[in-house]
């Protein structure tokens, strides 16, 4: 196993079903002592309700604890680039803060989202890669440009209600959003259902919002690897004929990543694409989730949201237990 949990492309595919079996375990069995006198320090560069608890929780619950940090309020601003005259707003390299805090902690979460301005930038993935860099202790993505704990969640809510996955018709399809959202939950969500042998359809307004080529590189591979299926579509019923599961992202297209303003009116033209019943109807009794927070009526409407076919809360408590076995493994 990696010494780190940055994303699940690092990991083979019995590696990552070993991780969900042992989160399954734990669902049974909630309390050990994996991470007895263990603390897991929690930076949180953006804003969470579920990880922050379900991290905090989740250590708890293995006999240790977690110590929440906010960059925003309460710590010194960090410098990522190396080599730098330090004559900004930056008290600290993270070359230090990752160093200290490896002489605290046993383990390190980062959450850090996209500036939104520069796409290039963004995807070097500079503030969790130094801190792996850095830190001395294993550290776990928490939400930079991939979500890797939330895939986990999905693959195996998935699995508790399909069974296996192979050859499962997986549609990730855009959805309005009146801002436009990191694309780390799509990546990952595309990345995980290909990883796990699903036939995947990529449901997109037009062709600017298909995903970064790296992620859309990796899911092809496992979906050849896998003798299965990538697709993309702006074709609604196209993607939705026939599908098992429906699963509702927004996300800012990447060519206007610092032109916002140039987005918005494409944007504005695909209010319809909100997963609805007459859509859900063209299915295969699809089940439908979203990773949340999620704008209820923007992006899937209750009726849908509200009904049986919705797993998205499964999906949310399977963070707790993925967590878990992430955070087990790490320090075994
Ligand atoms: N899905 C998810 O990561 O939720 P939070 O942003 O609330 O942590």
């Amino acid at each position: 196993m990696p010494k780190h949990f940055l994303n699940t492309y690092d990991y083979s595919r019995p590696e990552i079903q070993a991780l969900l079996d042992d989160a399954r375990r734990l669902k049974e069995s909630p309390y050990t002592k994996d991470l007895e006198g263990k603390t897991i320090a929690l930076i949180f560069f953006n804003n969470s309700l579920r990880t922050r608890t379900s991290f905090d929780v989740g250590a708890r619950q293995l006999g240790g604890h977690a110590v929440v940090l906010s960059p925003s309020s309460g710590m010194w601003a960090l410098e990522f680039e190396p080599g730098v005259e330090m004559l900004g707003d930056a008290e600290e390299h993270v070359s230090e803060a990752a160093r200290v805090l490896s002489r605290y902690v046993d383990m390190i979460g980062i959450r850090a989202f996209p500036k939104f301005q520069d796409w290039e930038q963004d995807r070097k993935d500079t503030i969790l890669q130094a801190f792996a860099a850095y830190s001395e202790v294993p550290v776990v993505n928490m939400e930079t440009i991939t979500h890797p704990c939330q895939e986990m969640a999905l693959a195996m809510t998935l699995q508790e209600h399909m069974g296996a996955l192979d050859g499962k018709k997986f549609v990730l399809t855009w959805t309005y959003h009146p801002r436009p959202l990191n694309t780390a939950v799509a990546n990952s969500a595309l990345m995980i259902a290909s990883k796990m042998g699903m036939d995947v359809t990529l449901l997109v307004p037009t062709e600017e919002y298909v995903l970064d080529e790296r992620y859309m590189s990796i899911a092809d591979g496992y979906a050849n690897e896998n003798g299965r299926s990538l697709s993309v579509t702006t074709d609604i019923e196209e993607a939705y004929t026939g599908a098992n599961v429906v699963y509702a992202k927004s996300w800012g297209a990447l060519p206007y990543f610092g032109r916002w303003e140039e987005e918005k009116p494409i944007r504005d033209r695909f209010r319809h694409f909100i997963v609805d019943s007459q859509k859900m109807a063209m299915t295969d009794g699809a089940l439908v989730s979203h990773c949340l927070p999620m704008r209820r009526n923007v992006k899937i409407t209750d009726e849908v949201f509200d009904s049986p076919a919705c797993v998205a809360y499964d999906e949310a408590e399977n963070r707790l237990h993925v967590q878990k076995a992430i955070m087990r493994s790490l320090v075994s």
